[in-house]
This record gives structure tokens, sequence and C-alpha cells, in this order.
């Protein structure tokens, strides 16, 4: 499935800390040609602390991963996948709505790249025109003196082939050729994210997901739509209400509201 190395141009640092402009100190960016998942690599050895966010970038995954066991598909260019690792303050709480904050910054780069009708599938899909066009995987790294390390991986479509088979995907899937015509520089793509990610990230640390929740319910793509979940235990069917101040999902039923945490479900829209 994957072509040979060489058809997808190496990166262009000096472009990327250019685009970062003063923001660029704040990272340690790494571009590798290929490893088997950027979310593996920093687990498997995460990088000491410098005070830097490390962020590792692969032209190529031989092994990506999605949530729930799923693979992410490679394509030479097909993507831009990356990883990021983020050291919290300790105390930090449980990263309920960690997933959700890093959608909401990708929508804003994308927002802010001239693309139009991105929504945001809970707990962790960007889609534009209701179809996926980037996904996230959030891993948690074991806590060390009270800190908590996450490992936050960003897979965006580019230039998806056209007989891509992607299984899972109730509402299809998009690329950034089809959504804005032309594919801006990986370099310009990664510095877009990356320079949402941080203010983010930095706001969900000292105050989580609290001040963030309306901006991602105006990008719900199943607000107060009737919806499904399904996973961990026994499905559930209700009205989509949004969610709450941790990022939990509130779905209506008959016999009350849910609350539904981000485990190892999926939420798709009920027939
Ligand atoms: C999903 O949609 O299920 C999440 C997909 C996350 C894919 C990215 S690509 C970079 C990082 N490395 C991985 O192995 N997975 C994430």
């Amino acid at each position: 499935m994957n072509a040979p190395l060489g058809l997808v141009p190496a990166p262009d640092l000096a472009a990327l800390t250019a685009a970062l402009g003063s923001l660029a100190a704040a990272f340690d960016i790494r571009w590798v040609e290929e490893c088997t998942s950027t979310n593996s690599a920093l687990l498997d050895a995460p990088p000491g602390n410098d005070g830097r966010v490390h962020v590792l970038v692969a032209t190529r995954q031989s092994a990506g991963r999605g949530r729930r066991g799923r693979q992410w598909l490679a394509w030479p260019g097909a993507s831009l996948t990356f990883s990021v690792l983020w050291r919290f303050a300790p105390g930090m709480p449980v990263p309920a709505g960690l997933s959700l904050a890093v959608g909401l910054a990708l929508a804003r780069a994308l927002e802010k790249l001239g693309l139009d009708a991105v929504t945001l599938k809970w707990p962790n899909d960007v889609l534009a025109r209701g179809a996926k066009l980037s996904g996230i995987l959030v891993e948690v790294l074991p806590e060390r003196g009270g800190a908590l390390t996450a490992v936050i991986g960003i897979g965006l479509n580019l230039r998806l082939p056209a007989d891509a088979a992607i299984p899972g995907q109730g509402g299809g899937v998009t690329d950034l050729a089809h959504e804005l015509g032309e594919v801006p520089a990986r370099e310009t793509l990664l510095a877009a994210i990356l320079s949402e990610l941080y203010p983010m990230l930095n706001a969900y640390g000292s105050t989580g997901f609290g001040l963030l929740r309306e901006a991602w319910e105006q990008r719900n793509a199943f607000a107060n739509l009737p919806v499904r979940v399904s996973g961990e235990g026994s499905d559930l069917s209700g009205l989509c209400l949004g969610v709450d101040e941790e990022g939990a999902l509130l779905v209506r039923a008959p016999e009350g509201t849910h609350r539904v945490y981000a485990g190892d479900v999926s939420v798709r829209l009920a027939p």
C-alpha cells in the first residue's frame, strides 16, 4: 500500500520555524521520514523535560494508531501525522475534556486557513461538511510526582487516494484537497495548528474545559440531533444535548439525561 519514500519532499524546517515566529522557541520539533507511530514513539521514549514542548512529526507511519484499536492508514503524502508531548502542572485533574480542547484548537487553525463548516464530533473528530477530516488520539503517560503527561496525536487528511477505503466512518471522510482546493504546505499547516494548540493547552491546564465549553458547543456536529452511543457496556440512544463542564457528552434518553465520558465509545447519528 505504501509507495517508496521520496515522493514526499523533505520538510523545510526553516520555513516551519519562520511560520511559528516567536512561538518557535517553545517547541522542540523532530521530523522523521518514517516511524511506526508518533504516539508510540513518544510514549515509549519520552524526551526529558527541558521546558519545551516536544513534537514528533513523521512523513510516514508504518503502524499509525487510531481510537478503539483502529489503524490510522498511511498513503504517501496523504496526511499530516504528528504527536505533541504536553506536561501538565502537578495536581491537574484527569483530562476528560482534553481531546475536546485539542479538537477546538484544530478547528480554529483550520478556520483561520479558510475552511468553512468545521464541526466537532465528540469526543475527538474534526469534520468538514460532516465528513471526517482529522482524528485525535490522546494517551496519558503514567504519572510521576502527581504530574500528568499527555501524548496528543493528530492525523489530518491532506490528499487521500481516490479509492481510499477507511472503515468505520459513518459520515464519510474528506481531505484538505477537497475542502480547500489547494493543500497548504505541511509546514504551514503544522505551524498553524501548533500556534492554536499551545495557548489552548495552557488555558486547559489552568482552568480546565469549562471556559472552552461554549466554543466547543458552537461547533458540535450533533447538537440537538438523535445519537447512538456504543462501546463500553450497553448502547444508548437519545438526543445530544451537548457537553458538560468536564467535557462529558450529555444525552437525553427517555429515562433521563446520561453523562458519557470519553472512554472506548463511539457516537453516531441515530438512524
Ligand atoms: C482516530 O481518528 O481514531 C484518531 C487518529 C489519530 C491518528 C494520529 S496520526 C499521529 C498519531 N500517531 C498515531 O499512531 N496516531 C495518531
